[in-house]
């Protein structure tokens, strides 16, 4: 009985994978097209949205009200024209060049407007968004952004290597060099000043921001050297080794994830660092952690951490187990019209997900470290680890399920994308309406992007590979170790199991924020937890039935974590 049951539940998930992936195939190859005419009517000054906007100029969507979106972002448009260029120059797209010669004229005049943070020499490339008319915004604003600059010579580099390999070197030099210089040189001479983030909110130190950085300079001093600029090479490289040592801080290992920001007071949970994890991305660095590759453990779990910090904040939410996709936002902590989930943020996830496979499937196996055991151990209970080669069942059972769990995300983006394909901000924690800002540029663009990793389709490497932190960069931080917890527990339909105790990767005795444990093996709810080692830890599970909480008996359970490898504790509810 007991097996029968089993195998019935087993073959319904994978029949409801097999569902969700033909569901997600229906949904990239009709949104596709959708997504893709979303960016261009955004862009003007012919696309049929774009209200006014100079040639090139994207405007971040024509939402005129609540909010008021027809404004131009440096982010949001090199984001965006980096998916194009990318397009563009591997083929996908061969109609794109007028567009792209006028994105870089348009930017080139928004380089020289002087604005409230300064002038093209003082300051004033660090500016956020501008009117799309290419005069400047003067209104109050989160100012200075300094990711702006590195996204936008990262997205004409791009370009110029391109153009570089297609016999266009003059150009490159004589046009695109000079503007490109400007970013990096505002790179090389800010990156370690204060900046508002990616959201636009905390004035501190950001992990996108840097990272984008980074990237623009080890970029920028491969052209410099390409090109014969060798005046620049040892000022960009020796600034990319700092930040890439700066980088490595945002690290808090326990449980596990990049800290969004140095300041802001929050939980430091943020898409921010998965999509950090996109855009530095380059597949010829494999798995590589200094840099944060998709597939390394410290951002596979970090993703893992990000995505659970959503599972008990939003209604449409409830009731999806501990193992399976869930909407996610900028961060749990957002109000921003209304704190909702975002579309960007859902397509990011999955992304980051499929570069993993794509990566795992060149190098034919993939690794489990203690780093990355939680992540793991979602999709098989029993995994320990070590290094799986394709040939192995126990590759094939996580790749299929991690495959599964990434169209989950998309699958997510589908459900609450309405007839028509339109893409907006956001998509309410409630019922999943779409809200905010209609016909985001950048929602579109994440779109495209996502589907394109799916279908395996890579971007131009960037020379991420083989970096490593210089010798006297201190990285050292305190050790961790992995804590499976399992508990047994007879529950009614409703009822959720959740772990909760005394250190702050167990939520601080947190009922609210309490890890919600998977059933894939009920009766034994399971969850794994990257923990201080060497460290007294009390925890208790609780029952949350409706909001209503049951505490196992008392004394709280207590232990002390190992000082290396795994522990699992096999716990009878009390
Ligand atoms: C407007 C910004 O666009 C948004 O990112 C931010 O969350 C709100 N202001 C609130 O500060
Ligand atoms: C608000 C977002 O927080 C910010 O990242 C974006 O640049 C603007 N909206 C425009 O889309």
């Amino acid at each position: 009985m007991w097996r029968s049951l089993r195998l019935v539940s087993a073959l319904g998930l994978c029949a409801s994978a097999f569902a969700q992936s033909s569901t997600v195939d229906s949904y990239t190859s009709t949104e596709s097209p959708i997504a893709k005419a979303g960016v261009l009517a955004n862009i003007g000054p012919s696309g049929a949205k774009s209200s006014g906007a100079y040639p090139g100029v994207v405007v971040a969507s024509p939402s005129t009200t609540n909010p008021d979106y027809l404004y131009t972002w440096v982010r949001d448009s090199s984001l965006v024209f980096k998916m194009l260029i990318d397009q563009y120059t591997s083929g996908q797209d061969t109609t794109l060049r007028a567009h792209i010669d006028d994105f870089i004229t348009a930017e080139t005049n928004i380089q020289q407007v002087t604005n409230p943070s300064g002038t093209i020499s003082t300051g004033g490339l660090g500016e956020p968004k501008f009117n799309v008319n290419e005069t400047a915004f003067t209104g109050a604003w989160g100012r200075p952004q300094r990711d702006g600059p590195a996204l936008r010579s990262t997205a004409m580099i791009t370009y110029a290597t391109w153009l570089i390999a297609n016999n266009n070197e003059s150009y490159v030099t004589d046009s695109l060099w000079p503007i490109i210089k400007l970013d990096l040189d505002y790179v090389m001479n800010n990156w370690n000043e204060t900046t508002f983030d990616l959201w636009e909110e905390v004035d501190s130190s950001s992990f996108f921001t840097s990272a984008v950085q980074h990237r623009a300079l080890r970029q920028g001093s491969a052209l410099a050297t390409a090109i014969g600029q060798s005046s620049v090479v040892s000022g960009y490289n020796t600034q990319a080794n700092n930040i890439l040592c700066f980088l490595q801080s945002y690290w808090n290992p326990s449980p596990g994830f990049m800290t969004a920001n140095t300041g802001g007071g929050r939980s430091g949970r943020d898409a921010n660092t998965v999509l950090t994890s996109i855009h530095v991305f380059d597949v010829e660095a494999g798995c590589d952690d200094v840099t944060f590759q998709p597939c390394s453990d410290v951002a596979l779990s970090n993703l893992k951490v990000y995505v659970d910090s959503f599972r008990e904040i939003y209604g449409i939410n409830s009731g999806i187990r501990a193992d399976q996709a869930v909407a996610t936002g900028r961060y749990p902590e957002d109000v921003y019209q209304g704190g909702n989930p975002w579309y960007l943020a859902s397509f990011a996830v999955a992304e980051q997900l499929y570069d993993a496979l794509i990566v795992w499937s060149n190098e034919g196996s993939l690794t489990v470290t203690d780093a990355s055991f939680p992540f793991f151990q979602q999709f098989d209970t029993s995994i320990t680890p070590g290094t799986y080669s394709s040939s192995t069942p126990t590759y094939s059972t996580l790749t299929t399920a991690i495959k599964n769990f990434a169209d989950g995300f998309v699958a997510m983006a589908a459900k609450y994308t309405p007839s028509g394909g339109g893409l907006a901000e956001q998509y309410t924690r409630s019922d999943g309406t779409p809200t905010s800002a209609m016909d985001l540029t950048w929602s579109y663009a994440s779109a495209l992007t996502a589907f394109n990793a799916r279908a395996g389709k890579i971007s131009a490497s960037w020379g991420a590979a083989g970096l490593s932190v210089f010798p006297a960069c201190s990285t050292s931080k305190a050790p961790t170790v992995p804590v499976v917890f399992n508990v047994n527990v007879t529950t009614v339909v409703g009822q959720n199991i959740y772990l909760t105790g005394s250190v702050g990767a167990l939520t601080d005795w947190s009922t609210t924020n309490a890890i919600l444990m998977s059933s894939a093996d009920y009766p034994i709810w399971s969850t794994a937890v990257t923990l201080p080692a060497n460290t007294q830890i009390q925890y208790k599970y609780i029952i949350v039935d409706n909001g209503g909480v049951t505490w196992e008996s008392d004394p709280n359970n207590e232990f002390t974590t190992s000082v290396s490898g795994i522990t699992t504790l096999n716990d009878v509810w009390r």
